[in-house]
C-alpha cells in the first residue's frame, strides 16, 4: 500500500485493526519486511501493526536530493498516522536507525507516543571516525552506483557469530541491503552522520519503555542500551541470546516473548 505524505508515496503495511497501534520501524539500509517475524505475532494478539519503508528504502520514494535525516523520517512517520487516521498515541518499536528516528520523534510530537521499544540502538552520536567512515562509504555507493560499500562494510558485523553466510538471517538482512539503491545508501549515510547526540532526550522519555538488545550486538553494543534503559525514568532491559545486531530475526523466539510482554501492558 501506498501513502502520499510530505511530497512522496510512501509504502507501507497496515494489517490488523486493533489498539494499541504498534508502529514498525525498521534499520538502514533495510526495509520494513525486517519486521516480517513481528508482525503476524502482533496481529495475532489483536494489535493494529503499521510498518512503512522510510522514505528511500524498500518501495517508498527518495525525495528531493539530499541526506536523509531523523527529523524528516519522524515527520513522514506522523504524516503516515495522519493520513490513516491514527490519532490515538502509538507503541514505537524502532531497531537502530528506527530507534535514532524514534529518539527523533519523541523531541518533535511526543503526543503521539504511548510507549517505546527500543532495539539494538544507541542514543549518541557517532564518533568523528564513524561519521567520516559514514561519507567515505556514502561516496563509494555513489562512485560504483551500488549498495554494495555498505554490505562490505556492514554485513560482516550485523549478525551473531554463531550464523554462518547463508543462515537464513544473513540472507534476509543481505537481500534486504541489495535492494537498496546506491542514493538511498548515500544520502542514509549522510543524514545519519548528521543526527545529533540524543543522550539528553532519554530523561525526558515519560512513557513506559523496553529495550533491547542482543547479546553479541557489535554496531550498537549491550552497553549503549544499558545506558538508554538508564537514562529514561521508565525503562526496562532485555538482553536477547544467541543474537547481534538483528536481534528480531536472529532470535524471533525470544524478541517476539519480550515484545509482546510488553505490548501487553501498553495495552492498560
Ligand atoms: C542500522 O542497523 O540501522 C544501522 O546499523 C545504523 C547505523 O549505521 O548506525
Amino acid at each position: 500500500m501506498f501513502a502520499d505524505v510530505n511530497g512522496i508515496r510512501l509504502a507501507y503495511s497496515d494489517t490488523g485493526t486493533g489498539s494499541p497501534v504498534a508502529l514498525l520501524v525498521h534499520g538502514f539500509p533495510l526495509n520494513r519486511s525486517m519486521w516480517d517475524p513481528q508482525r503476524g505475532s502482533l496481529r495475532s494478539m489483536g494489535v493494529r501493526v503499521i510498518a512503512p519503508d522510510l522514505r528511500g528504502f524498500g518501495a517508498s520514494e527518495s525525495g528531493p536530493p539530499g541526506p536523509l535525516t531523523m527529523e524528516q523520517h519522524a515527520d513522514d512517520l506522523v504524516a503516515l498516522l495522519d493520513v490513516l487516521g491514527v490519532s490515538e498515541p502509538i507503541v514505537f518499536v524502532g531497531l537502530s536507525m528506527g530507534g535514532y528516528v524514534g529518539f527523533a520523534l519523541w523531541r518533535r510530537h511526543p503526543e503521539r507516543v504511548r510507549a517505546f521499544v527500543f532495539a539494538d540502538t544507541r542514543a549518541s552520536a557517532d564518533t568523528a571516525t564513524a561519521r567520516e567512515d559514514r561519507l567515505r562509504i556514502a561516496r563509494l555507493a555513489e562512485e560504483f552506483d551500488s549498495p554494495q560499500p555498505a554490505i562490505d562494510s556492514m554485513l560482516p558485523r550485523l549478525l551473531s557469530p554463531h550464523l554462518r553466510a547463508g543462515s537464513l538471517p544473513e540472507r534476509l538482512v543481505r537481500g534486504m541491503m541489495a535492494g537498496s539503491s546506491a542514493q538511498a545508501v548515500a544520502n542514509g549515510q549522510r543524514g545519519l552522520a548528521a543526527r545529533v547526540d540524543s543522550s539528553s532526550t532519554l530523561s525526558t522519555i515519560a512513557v513506559p519503555t523496553l529495550v533491547i538488545v542482543g547479546e553479541h550486538d557489535v554496531p550498537t553494543p549491550p552497553d549503549e542500551s544499558r545506558l538508554i534503559a538508564e537514562g529514561i525514568p521508565n525503562a526496562r532491559l532485555v538482553t536477547i541470546d544467541q543474537a547481534g545486531h538483528m536481534s528480531n530475526l536472529e532470535n524471533p523466539e525470544a524478541f517476539n516473548d519480550a515484545l509482546l510482554a510488553f505490548v501487553e501492558t501498553a495495552r492498560e
